[in-house]
């Protein structure tokens, strides 16, 4: 097999014109090339060759594909010396490895990055211990800031040494491969002047504090400068770069030390900081994490989710990020949980709060004074907007904002009416604005969102028996959402005034609205746009058109030729979005309503033809209760969409 990084550079570099040129002729046509098809016999040229999409297309003999698929065919030749004679032409090296070889590569790169992670944490253990710098510096600094031995053991806290490269020189001389002490990050590369590769250790001179995943294993590291900086030239902390084993969006810390308190209280607190969780678990509370300075994101709140639906926010007292993490809370809110928050008096954070007080003292704080969100947020601003009315519109607005994104409807009354005492405002008022709000985004309790709205039964109908009745219609329901996706999916549009890219909104209707493509095709096709997206490749499009499935790369040109014949649908979709971007959404909305409406119809197809069948009652009852929920759904999408087909 060739090297994936090969075919990297062999899709960049191989211009379908050029390639197609070196066989028949072709002649420039507005933005393509048109020539006589090489694949059968013509006088009139139909065969068209579009540099922009990388795609060939004949509309005499419907053959099409990629430069790649074009050589193998003219030439006859299989995929792998294809892509080897476009490698001669472009004069790139073809680097070869085995297919299993490339996976348990990766597999040993994770290894490898874990293996030299668990050294430098004995290593910096061991320093902050038994080395007399250690000692002096480190050890006698967390000693100072009020550690215990037990607190310091348990999150196996360490010291780097002071140095250009003591750890590194170390680690090499103990066999650890250069390599995988730089793509831990624990080594960092330069070049001098003179051309020559230097290495020195990221972490000089600081207290390291390990992360943890779930289970335990240590991704990356927290290194922090000893005491305070006056010059303030240094980053307090320093930490790990992302790495195949450290991503920072979906860590959270201390997260392996709490996962079983917070089952357990059915609570899990947030913090900011690393010693903000320590001091917390020092005092006894154990149900506690950090986001570790930056803001929470979708990740790490589902990571939460995993444990429990309660989520305590402690703010610092002087906090000025209070205002800025209220876009987050209301991401939480969204996701269904339920959130409180705690305010710290002046000048403290968790930490210096829970080592100024006893830990009896720490926990009645906090169970006296965690507040709900909302109120918190209304009291808040409530007392800073007294007077201008101008800034109580806004507060109001964006207070029914965070209301109305909270999923159940009973937790949402019971605020509006808090909140109407707050703000002295009435009640339906507030109900009117939050209706406003969903019925512009077509709100979280509107049929698109069948996850949160349709309630308990087990699909009655199997995923099996919905493929083999796939109808034309919901092929072409299909084709369309595949298309929408490879065509815009970089594109940022607003989906219930929620700015998002396509390929996001795509991934959360269908993906996690259980809505999953029935056409074995382009389920694959999604999996891997999704699965390319994960690894961070930036031209997803090239990606697929060049996939070595042929398959997916039929497709792929299928829906870039500009055959639009296939979906009846797309001809007047696509004027729209030439018209304007903002009618991107609408299509968008439509596509996956009408996607969703038809599979929910196909399942109340097959639940009515069940129940004719159907002798035992309490499946009867199960059944029918399906139904009810699947007509209601079908009523309110047919509402939503805008140009039903
Ligand atoms: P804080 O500045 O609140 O630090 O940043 P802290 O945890 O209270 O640390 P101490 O008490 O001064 O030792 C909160 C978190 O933000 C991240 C760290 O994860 C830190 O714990 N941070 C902060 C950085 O990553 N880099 C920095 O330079 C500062
Ligand atoms: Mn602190």
């Amino acid at each position: 097999m060739i090297h994936p990084d090969t075919i990297e550079q062999i899709i960049d570099r191989a211009r379908i014109e050029e390639v197609i040129s070196d066989f028949i002729s072709l002649k420039k046509s507005g933005a393509n090339y048109k020539g006589c098809c090489p694949f059968h016999n013509e006088k009139t040229p139909s065969f068209m060759v579009s540099p922009a999409k990388g795609i060939f297309k004949c509309f005499g003999c419907a053959k099409g594909g990629n430069a790649v698929s074009f050589v193998m065919e003219h030439e006859r030749l299989s995929y792998v010396d294809a892509l080897k004679y476009l490698a001669k032409k472009y004069n790139i090296d073809v680097v070869e490895t085995q297919v299993s070889d490339e996976n348990k590569q990766k597999k040993d790169v994770r290894e490898s990055l874990q293996i030299v992670n668990n050294f430098a944490n004995t290593y910096f253990k061991q320093k902050l211990h038994e080395s007399n710098e250690g000692r002096a510096i480190g050890l006698s600094y967390f000693k100072e800031r009020g550690f215990t031995d037990e607190t310091i053991a348990k999150f196996e806290l360490g010291y780097s040494p002071d140095g250009k490269d003591i750890f590194t020189q170390e680690a090499l001389k103990q066999g650890y491969k250069q390599e995988f002490l730089e793509r831990t990050g624990l080594t960092v590369s330069g070049e001098t002047n003179s051309g020559q590769t230097y290495f020195v250790d990221r972490f000089r001179g600081r207290v390291m504090f390990p992360i943890h995943n779930l289970s335990g294993n240590i991704i990356g590291f927290g290194g922090r400068i000893v005491g305070s900086d006056p010059e303030k030239k240094l980053a307090k902390y320093l930490n790990s770069p992302e790495s195949e084993i450290y991503n920072k969006s979906k860590t959270l810390y201390g997260i392996y030390f709490a996962r079983t308190e917070i089952t357990k209280k059915d609570e899990c607190i947030l913090v900011e900081g690393y010693t903000d969780v320590m001091s917390m678990h020092q005092s006894g509370i154990t149900n506690v994490v950090a986001s570790s300075g930056t803001s929470l994101t979708l990740e790490q709140i589902q990571l939460i989710k995993r444990f429990t639906n309660n989520i305590l926010v402690i703010y610092d007292g002087d906090s000025a990020g209070i205002k800025a993490s209220f876009r987050g809370i209301n991401m939480i809110l969204e996701e269904g949980l339920n959130v409180k928050v705690l305010l710290l008096p002046d000048g403290n954070d968790p930490d210096s709060f829970a080592k100024k007080h006893t830990a009896q003292e720490l926990q009645t704080y906090i169970v006296e004074n965690k507040t709900d969100f909302v109120t918190f947020k209304t009291r808040l601003f409530a007392e800073e907007s007294k007077n201008d009315p101008i800034e109580r519109a806004k507060l109001i607005n964006d207070i029914v904002h965070s209301i109305a994104v909270i999923p159940d409807s009973i937790t949402q009354s019971v605020y509006v009416s808090e909140c109407s005492k707050t703000l002295q405002i009435s009640e339906s008022i507030l109900f009117e604005q939050i209706h406003k709000i969903k019925n512009a985004k077509g709100g979280k309790d509107s049929a698109l969102y069948i996850k949160q709205s349709a309630p308990v039964p087990k699909p009655v109908i199997q995923k099996s028996q919905v493929h083999a009745t796939m109808s034309n219609e919901l092929y072409y329901n299909e084709f369309d959402i595949i298309r929408l996706l490879l065509e815009y999916g970089e594109y940022d549009v607003f989906i219930h005034s929620v700015e998002t890219k396509v390929k996001y909104y795509m991934y959360q209707e269908i993906v996690e609205g259980e809505m999953l493509l029935q056409n074995p095709v382009f389920s694959k096709i999604f999996d891997t746009y999704y699965t390319y997206m994960q690894q961070g490749s930036t031209d997803l499009y090239k990606h697929l058109l060049y996939h070595p499935d042929e398959e997916i790369t039929k497709i792929v040109v299928e829906i870039n030729s500009k055959d639009k014949k296939l979906s009846p649908l797309w001809k007047r979709k696509e004027s729209m979005v030439e018209t304007e971007d903002k009618k991107l959404s609408e299509l968008l909305i439509d596509t996956i309503g009408a996607y969703k409406k038809r599979r929910l119809d196909e399942e109340a197809k097959h639940l009515n033809e069940l129940l004719k069948e159907e002798k035992d009652i309490t499946r009867i009852i199960e059944i029918s209760g399906r139904l009810t929920i699947v007509k209601k759904l079908i009523t309110s999408i047919s509402k939503e969409l805008h140009h039903v087909s």
